[in-house]
């Protein structure tokens, strides 16, 4: 499956909502997720994201984030339709170690 790491986070610009073929992002107030168990691994939604927030879970960078999407995906609601990015989207694209910024 794809991961979506803290790179998503106060970004969550969900152009990868857009391209996803089964739909199995999941999304919190301030980052979305995949569901593992739906991802069919068709990998498009990696290079849509502009904050470059996902990853294939056979990357090392991903490996900390496997336990987190599959948590999430269980508690968060399913989206299925682009919605709008926060309005400080850019600001928040690049920065690292964001994981304690998360509002679940
Ligand atoms: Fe959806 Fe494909 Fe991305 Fe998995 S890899 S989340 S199926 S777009
Ligand atoms: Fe997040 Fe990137 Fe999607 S910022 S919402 S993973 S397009």
């Amino acid at each position: 499956a794809y991961v979506v790491t803290d790179g998503c986070i106060r970004c969550k610009y969900m152009d990868c909502v857009s391209v996803c073929p089964v739909d199995c992002f999941y999304a919190g107030e301030n980052m979305l997720v995949i569901n593992p168990d739906e991802c069919i691994d068709c990998g498009v939604c990696e290079p849509e994201c502009p904050a470059e927030a996902i990853l294939p879970d056979t990357d090392p960078r991903a490996a900390e984030w496997v336990a987190l999407n599959a948590d999430y995906a269980a508690k968060w609601p399913n989206i299925a339709e682009k919605g709008e990015a926060p309005a400080d989207a850019d600001e928040w694209k690049g920065k690292e170690g964001k994981l304690a910024l998360l509002d679940p």
